[in-house]
């Protein structure tokens, strides 16, 4: 068993930390401050292929391996979870969902442009009525010859001002519950697709999150990912996946707030010493460190199995639920090493901290990776280094 990285690795690993360190980090608290969209960066990364990153270089991509995946959204999300998490919709699931499940033709149609950035994905699956319960799902696709019209509306949308496909989950079959229900690539510029209102949201406010509504969009039967009712298998496999990249957006976040907190500790003096030199600070970084160190160990396991073909849906749960609430931890107590300092926003800990909580709540709840987990430890499907 090795514990080191690749020379490519290593590489994309440095390329990401110049990236965040030179061009995210100027603007991140203007950005926060006026929810602007990153479209300048985006774009930026999209040329050094961060928005195609797994994809293979057949259709466009870096052709890397997950683990090379994690690093990168470990390095961005340090600085602005903002921009790393339209780096994570567009690779985990828009790229990862295509190039798998997609037809040759939806694949060279998509795929170069989403690998290059110049196209970006959302993912439309939740609705005002089927959050963690994403079966109930409301949205209609009704077969009309060789087309479907998909009506309905869907909720918290990442990347919908900006996106130009959505990969959309609607029932074809209402008498099939889980199994009736389809998914969709959609176009931006079809009749009846509509943004809605725009979220004003506690962090991650550089995203772009909105309602989208759907008006009888008349959707060509060649846009239907995989068979009629396989929608919710897709949203779920795909979910396996964007959980190992929101697990390493939280890792980012605590490591991040982590290494400021440290940074701060060694320069700030209280009673005649660096505050890091007295033990009710020093206790706390070891503990910061301890949990940010076993939540990359978590997020690095399960893309190592994602890339030897093992399964991997219960080790993306347990690296997202762990990483999640270190990141609400770690930028907890960097706020209060800061002190006062830690609460105004010159001082980044304060956002990190805003910005943390949304990885308890999206690609499902802590509640829900529970549900993963508990289902996958009763049935006996443990894949555990020493089980
Ligand atoms: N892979 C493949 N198939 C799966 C699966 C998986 N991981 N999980 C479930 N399925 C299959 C089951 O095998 C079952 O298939 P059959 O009908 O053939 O038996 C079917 O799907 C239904 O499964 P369940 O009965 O287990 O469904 P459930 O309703 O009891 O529970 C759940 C499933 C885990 C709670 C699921 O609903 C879930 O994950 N909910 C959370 C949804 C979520 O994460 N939403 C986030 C929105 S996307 C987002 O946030 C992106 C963003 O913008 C940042």
């Amino acid at each position: 068993m090795r514990f080191s990285f690749t020379a490519e690795q290593e590489m994309v690993r440095q390329a990401a930390r110049d990236f965040a360190q030179n061009e995210l980090l100027p603007g991140v608290i203007e950005r926060d401050e006026k929810q602007t969209f990153p479209d300048e960066l985006i774009r930026k990364m999209g040329e050094l292929g961060f928005l195609g990153l797994m994809v293979s270089p057949e259709y466009g991509g870096g052709g890397m391996d997950t683990v090379s995946y994690v690093l990168v959204m470990e390095e961005l999300s340090k600085v602005d979870a903002s921009a790393s998490v339209i780096v994570s919709v567009q690779n985990s699931l828009i790229n990862w969902g295509i190039e798998t499940y997609g037809t040759e033709e939806q694949k060279r149609k998509y795929l170069p442009a989403l690998a290059k950035g110049e196209l970006i994905g959302a993912f439309c699956l939740s609705e005002p009525e089927a959050g963690s319960d994403a079966t109930q799902q409301r949205t209609t696709a009704i077969r009309r010859g060789d087309y479907y019209i998909l009506s309905g509306t869907k909720n918290w949308i990442t990347n919908a001002g900006r996106a130009g496909i959505y990969l959309v989950m609607a029932q074809t079959d209402p008498s099939q519950g889980s199994r009736g229900i389809s998914a969709f690539i959609v176009e931006r510029e079809w009749k009846g697709v509509v943004v809605g209102k725009k979220e004003d949201k506690l962090g991650i406010r550089g995203s772009d999150t909105h309602s989208m509504i759907f008006n009888d969009v008349k959707v060509p039967i060649e846009n239907r990912i995989g068979e009629e009712g396989f929608g919710f298998k897709f949203a779920m496999k795909v979910l396996d996946g964007g959980r190992i990249g929101i697990a390493a957006q939280a890792l980012g976040i605590a490591s991040g707030a982590y290494e400021l907190a440290l940074r701060y500790s060694t320069q700030r003096k209280a009673f005649s010493v660096p505050i890091a030199k007295h033990q009710a600070i020093a206790f706390k970084l070891a503990q910061m460190a301890t949990r940010v160190e076993a939540a990359r160990l978590l997020c690095l396991r399960a893309a190592q199995a994602k890339d030897k073909g093992e399964p991997y849906g219960l080790l993306a749960s347990l690296a997202k639920l762990y990483a999640s609430r270190t990141a609400m931890e770690v930028t907890t107590e960097a706020i209060q090493i800061h002190g006062g300092y830690g609460y105004v926003k010159e001082y980044h800990v304060e956002r990190l901290f805003r910005d943390a909580k949304i990885t308890e709540i999206y690609e499902g709840t802590s509640e829900i990776q529970r549900i993963v987990i508990s289902r996958a430890l009763g049935k006996g499907d443990v894949p555990f280094l020493c089980a």
